[in-house]
């Protein structure tokens, strides 16, 4: 029996299975590479604004990732109190994407435009003032740090090499745009641009 001899040889077993979970894992991943569903941006998604590519540099700096994921799953518990699930082409132009997995805190993939800027900004400094049982830390230095934007267009013109439609005046423009904001500044305006092209129900 051939099939004992593959349950023997334990080397052998190995061997085969890895080469059956690859070409599992190869007919499944490969595929999402050259797909539009995958690739192409959502209808209507415009490229963030200069100040709101630095509130996403704040938000991966003050480690807000470690607690929030951006990633609605497409279960009913989720799209009722997050909105419309997350879709692939939401993220094609986030280097890295940060979808995350860990969730102390709400999902954020649709927070955007779910409270005002001032709610945001009360909040960011420190969450008890609206959100009296919050657990989440304080972040009363964003208020303190200004942007010099020394950097961000740079930053744009990296974006751009890797496939985000930003044009020459947009990056000639971006230092100007964000010179002297406060990182609270960018920070809110990053949270209020997030999954606002797909509506959410609430
Ligand atoms: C230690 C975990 C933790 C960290 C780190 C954290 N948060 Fe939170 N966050 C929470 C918790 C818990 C809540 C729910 C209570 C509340 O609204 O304050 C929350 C709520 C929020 C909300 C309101 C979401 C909603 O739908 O009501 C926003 C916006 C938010 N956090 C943004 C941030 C940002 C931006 C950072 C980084 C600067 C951050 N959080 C860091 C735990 C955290």
């Amino acid at each position: 029996m051939k099939h004992e001899l593959l349950e023997k040889n334990i080397g052998l077993l190995a061997l085969c299975m890895v080469i059956a979970v690859s070409i599992g894992g190869l007919t499944q991943i490969v595929p999402l590479f050259f797909q539009d569903v995958t690739n192409k941006p959502v209808e209507g998604m415009k490229p963030r604004t200069a100040l709101e590519v630095e509130g996403r540099d704040v938000y991966i700096a003050n480690g807000c990732v470690g607690c929030h994921s951006q990633m609605i799953r497409p279960f009913r518990a989720e799209t009722e109190r997050y909105g419309h699930y997350s879709v692939a082409g939401e993220s094609v132009w986030d280097h890295p994407f940060l979808w995350g997995s860990k969730r102390t805190g709400p999902d954020l993939a649709r927070v955007g435009g779910r409270y005002s800027d001032d709610w945001h900004r009360a909040h960011l400094y420190n969450p008890r003032n609206v959100v009296p049982e919050s657990k989440m830390p304080a972040y009363p230095w964003l208020v303190e740090k200004h942007l010099d934007g020394k950097d961000t267009a740079k930053k744009m013109e990296v974006l751009r090499t890797l496939g985000t439609p930003y044009t020459d005046a947009d990056i000639a423009g971006a230092q100007a745009a964000v010179k002297g904001k406060t990182e609270m500044d960018a920070l809110v305006a990053y949270l209020q641009g997030l999954g606002t092209v797909i509506k959410s129900k609430r």
